[in-house]
């Protein structure tokens, strides 16, 4: 039993024009049927991102993850505090519906993984005693470049309101690994097999909600260029370009139009095998980023909290 991976996220929102604006910004191929918009990786069959318009303010509905033997998984939900659901309207049936302790909506599905990402060239780095590039600008002049496309969704970040207990129900009843955490703060998971560092991380809030959805480039020139770009055309806040400390990644963070955050990133560690890997639990200083630009005020603050104040 155990999660595999994350397929997508879908969020309620406002009006999915601005959605659909943002993140064709960003890179994503996007697709609209009435008050519903996809938003699909370059290359990619299945959308990242599902927007359905029309509601209030912006709110996770889901996060759909791919994993094997659901049945196992439908078993331990509710010893760890969760609920098998049905579908919600409008939804497929097919695979598994639960709510975790904190009453947040995740989608298990058996299906098949994407198809492989190609191997680029190398990113070639002239280092003291090691030079392996010479006679050759590693840079061309900056209208050379095509708009940066993210290769896939890599992981979510969510809110919780008792981080935990988050970790507990995804690892026991997911079967995902811890991968590090900073105190009962911030926790990052994964898949126990060929995995990114964190596929679902958790970060303290009093409620739940949707932090950040990161995507995966090329190379840390992209995740400098693309996130630039965003910034400019986004006009909101934006936190990088700099390295997390907790699974190495490169980054930079463009705020979403209802304050919620979209990550590229690059180079992040990964986890062939779980059994193998021994979690740290890292100081608060080292939680965020190892180097990088001032954090944000709002980085962290969790808006829709404030548009739910019952929850
Ligand atoms: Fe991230």
């Amino acid at each position: 039993m155990a999660v595999q991976g994350v397929i997508s996220y879908t969020l309620e929102v406002p009006d999915i024009s601005q959605g659909i604006e943002f993140y064709s910004n960003a890179g994503l191929i996007a697709n609209q049927k009435g008050n519903i918009a996809t938003l699909t990786c370059e290359g990619q069959t299945r959308p990242s991102i599902v927007l359905l318009g029309g509601y209030p303010a912006k709110r996770l509905h889901h996060i759909r993850l791919r994993a094997s033997e659901l049945a196992s998984i439908a078993d331990k939900v509710p010893e760890l505090g969760g609920l098998i659901v049905n579908a919600p309207e409008g939804f497929e049936a097919e695979g598994l519906w639960l709510s975790d302790p904190h009453g947040m909506l995740l989608h298990l599905e058996e299906c098949s993984e994407d198809a492989a990402l190609t191997k680029g060239s190398p990113f070639c780095i002239n280092a003291p005693g090691d030079i392996v590039r010479m006679r050759q600008s590693a840079v061309l002049p900056g209208d050379d470049y095509a708009p940066v496309r993210p290769l896939r969704l890599g992981h979510v970040l969510v809110f919780s309101p008792d981080v935990p207990k988050s970790v507990r129900f995804v690892t026991e009843a997911l079967g995902m690994g811890l991968a590090d955490r900073a105190q009962d703060v911030i926790a990052f998971c994964c898949a126990r097999e060929n995995s990114d560092h964190h596929v679902l991380a958790f970060a303290q809030s009093p409620g739940t909600g949707f932090h950040h959805g990161s995507f995966q480039v090329r190379d840390p020139d992209e995740v400098g260029r693309g996130g630039r770009a965003l910034v400019e055309k986004a006009g909101k806040g934006d936190w990088g370009f700099g390295r997390h400390t907790i699974g190495s990644n490169f980054f930079h963070y463009i705020q979403d139009p209802w304050g919620s955050w979209f990550e590229y990133y690059s180079d992040m560690d990964f986890i062939d095998d779980y059994s193998l890997w021994t979690p740290t639990n890292y100081s608060m200083k080292d939680s965020l980023a190892n180097w990088g630009p001032a954090v944000p005020t709002d980085f962290v603050h969790n808006y829709e909290v404030d548009a739910s104040p019952e929850r």
